[in-house]
């Protein structure tokens, strides 16, 4: 595996950009500076809550995996972004409806202060919304100069020594790989064009790529699926990662699909449908829209059961996912899961999950995560597709030839052993026969 060097505490303020300022990203930033002020605490991010064994069970060594690897400090983390709706944080964050207003009100001047960017934005990608908030330029190709001028602007204004940008905007229409992104010479000549096969997400990734800004990709989109912009992210030494957060019951897909197989158990289907009231459920809304997302969901359970493999247990199991935008519950999702099993002899039995999770709460520290290890990766030299970032996506970002690795606890391994490797530290194999000899 490509590490450069052993990592470094690092100096100096990292800027997180987020395109989107909507309800993941303006939890995420009153999160941050919540917990920075001791009013509530980081759960369910690993960088901050987790640790990690090392050597032996024997030796007792397990310590917080920020203090095993160098990440950046919460108190040296500066927030900036873009949207399409002019509301600083704090407004967005009151209309997202996530967190109770006592919360917000105790970081309503740091929230205040986090003001978006207009954006590069096209109704055409996003059919659900229309924004007054967006840049004016002749094509995609000046908006990219745009953005970096934003991003420059923002490091300067921000004092930032390092940034990353997580990309929380909405989810786009359907798009597929074309003759348009197949190299980085006909993909500009395509921005040039302002041709509808580059979508807003691309020119954000090749904006940020271009000035050597690492890019992760919460949204199912194509964005940086195609060979332009890994070429791109090559040329310029960048990590990369994707795609579409894992939270909600994706997450509680990835959880229990693998127990089933581990105990070959047979599935003849999954049935997964919800509500969400949210923005990000009424752009889902949309047809366009929800293939894309669609396409992400669906994926995870043919990698993690492996029909080819099984094809007893597995070959011909029906699996459906569905959205339903339902305003009343905002973010406040409620899914149901029916799934269909069977064990011994071929005799059947039922699983029903009921999860009332909230999106926003699981997706934000999701966030932090991605941008702290990011930064990490960039600082060592790690670039291209960090596949050690599965961990936190529906659809992971894999080398083309490999199938990508959806398995949960197989990612969760292959997050901590490449933290184990950069610090040179031995792996973990779980054989442990020596306790035995
Ligand atoms: N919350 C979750 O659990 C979860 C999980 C996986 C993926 N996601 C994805 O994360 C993204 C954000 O989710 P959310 O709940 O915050 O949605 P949201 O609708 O609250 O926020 C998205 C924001 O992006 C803005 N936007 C749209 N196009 C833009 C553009 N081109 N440039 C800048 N801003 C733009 C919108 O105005 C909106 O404020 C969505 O794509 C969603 O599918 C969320």
């Amino acid at each position: 595996m490509e590490t450069a060097k052993k990592p470094a505490k690092p100096s100096g303020r990292l800027g997180i950009l987020t395109p989107g300022m909507g309800a993941v990203a303006t939890t995420f930033v009153a999160g941050v500076e919540a917990a920075r002020r001791g009013y509530a605490k980081p759960f369910g991010s690993l960088t901050q809550m987790g640790t990690i064994r090392l050597g032996k069970r024997t030796e007792n060594r397990s310590p917080l995996i920020k203090e095993f690897v160098p990440l950046a400090e919460l108190d040296d983390l500066a927030f900036g972004g873009w949207d399409i709706f002019e509301d600083n944080a704090y407004e967005a964050a009151v209309k997202a409806g996530v967190l109770d207003r006592a919360l917000l009100d105790r970081v309503r001047p740091f929230l205040e202060g986090v003001k978006p960017m207009p954006a590069v934005f096209d109704q055409h990608y996003v059919k659900r919304l229309s924004g007054t908030w967006v840049k004016k330029a002749k094509n995609w190709y000046e908006h990219a100069e745009q953005l970096k001028e934003d991003i420059l602007a923002f490091k300067e204004r921000e004092r930032c020594d390092r940034l990353v940008v997580v990309w929380c905007a909405s989810t786009e229409i359907f798009l597929k790989e074309t003759a348009a992104h197949r190299d980085l010479a006909s993909f500009e000549k395509a921005m040039k064009e302002r041709s509808p096969e580059i979508a807003p997400s691309m020119v954000y990734a090749y904006a940020a790529l271009s000035l050597g800004v690492p890019f992760a990709n919460g949204a199912p989109n194509l964005t940086l699926d195609v060979p332009a912009l890994m070429e791109l992210a090559r040329e310029k030494g960048v990590p990369v990662c994707g795609k579409d957060f894992k939270t909600g019951q994706t997450l509680m897909k990835t959880i229990v699909a693998p127990g089933l197989k581990a105990r070959m158990l047979g599935l003849n289907g999954w049935y997964s449908t919800n509500i969400l009231g949210n923005r990000d459920g009424e752009v889902l809304d949309d047809p366009e829209s929800f293939k894309t997302k669609e396409e992400s969901k669906l994926s995870v359970l043919e990698y993690i059961l492996q029909p080819h493999l099984y094809p007893e247990l597995y070959e011909k199991f029906s699996h459906v996912v569905r959205i339903n935008y339902y305003p009343p519950r905002g973010d406040n999702k409620e899914g149901w899961d029916n799934i269909d099993i069977f064990g011994w002899l071929g005799y059947p039995m039922q699983i029903k999950i009921n999860f009332l999770c909230r999106d926003s709460i699981l997706a934000a520290p999701i966030v932090l995560d991605l941008a702290l290890f990011m930064d990490l990766a960039k600082r060592i030299g790690m670039h291209g597709i960090q596949e050690w970032l599965s961990f936190y996506f529906k659809s992971p970002m894999h080398a083309p030839g490999l199938y990508p690795e959806h398995d949960l606890f197989i990612q969760l391994m292959k997050l901590k052993n490449t933290l184990r490797h950069v610090q040179g530290e031995e792996l973990i194999t779980h054989l442990g026969r020596e306790y035995y000899d």
